[in-house]
């Protein structure tokens, strides 16, 4: 089973994809990962994403195209941050098609803007890919990694000024994304204002129902009409 989880920036997307695709054994396919990789070498890239900017579409359209017919994908995989425009989901739609795949629901993690913003900038990463919250998610030794022990840092866009940026190109270019799947009727939505277990436990057992029912009513939403 293929998926895509979505919402606002710092709404707990990353924090969710990485627990849904360990307890499933998907592979989990994140733009902003791709692309805080790629700005290591790539200039112009580095400059969007230390803007708030999003990287334009055809770039990452063409990413993703290569990465779904690079193949090894079998036991499914998790979209986080991709799709971002309506353009893009249609794209993904025709090589959904292309490569004969298809989505079983989309996770929309609902927070509201205040929360947002109280998630980003408490954030603390680690290069080695673990992710911390300063009140929410601390970890045990202040600013250091529970993991491999370096320095937690902060991303450069999670700064006060690019976020309210973020949140305005959300708004703008993201947000009619919803209308875009309710039609579907793919979309779920989420509460995201719990806490990270009880979030995890609301997408688990909605994938795990999925697992067992999609064959027969072909979308999730279905089942629980
Ligand atoms: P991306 O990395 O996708 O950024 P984003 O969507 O802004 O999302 P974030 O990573 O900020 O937040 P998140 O929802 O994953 O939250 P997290 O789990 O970390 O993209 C970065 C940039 O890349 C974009 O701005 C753009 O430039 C570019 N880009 C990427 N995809 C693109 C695309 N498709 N098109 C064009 N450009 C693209 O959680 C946040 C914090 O909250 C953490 O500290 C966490 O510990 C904490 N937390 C998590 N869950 C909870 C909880 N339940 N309760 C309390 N705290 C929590």
């Amino acid at each position: 089973m293929n998926y895509i989880i979505m919402g606002l920036p710092g709404a707990g997307k990353g924090t969710q994809a990485k627990k849904i695709v360990e307890g499933f054994g998907l592979v989990h396919l994140s733009t902003g990962d791709m692309f805080r990789q790629a700005k290591k070498s790539d200039e112009v890239i580095s400059k969007l994403l230390a803007s708030g900017q999003l990287v334009p579409d055809d770039i990452v359209i063409d990413m993703i195209k290569n990465r779904l017919a690079k193949g090894n994908l079998k036991n499914g995989f998790l979209l986080d941050g991709f799709p971002r425009t309506v353009k893009q989901a249609e794209e993904l739609d025709l090589m959904l098609k292309v490569e004969n795949m298809k989505i079983a629901a989309v996770f929309f993690v609902d927070v509201c803007f205040d929360e947002a913003i109280k998630r980003i900038v408490g954030r603390r990463v680690c290069t080695c890919g673990a992710s911390y919250h300063v009140d929410f998610i601390p970890p045990k030794i202040e600013g250091k990694c529970d993991i491999c022990g370096k320095d937690l840092i902060q991303r450069d866009d999670d700064k006060e000024d690019v976020v309210k940026n973020r949140l305005e190109v959300y708004e703008k270019q993201t947000r009619p994304l919803i209308d875009y799947y309710k039609k579907t009727k793919l979309f779920v939505n989420i509460d995201g204002s719990k806490n990270e277990k009880e979030i995890f436990n609301q997408i688990s057992r909605l994938m795990i129902v999925n697992k067992i029912t999609v064959k027969n009513t072909g979308c999730l939403l279905c089942y629980f009409a």
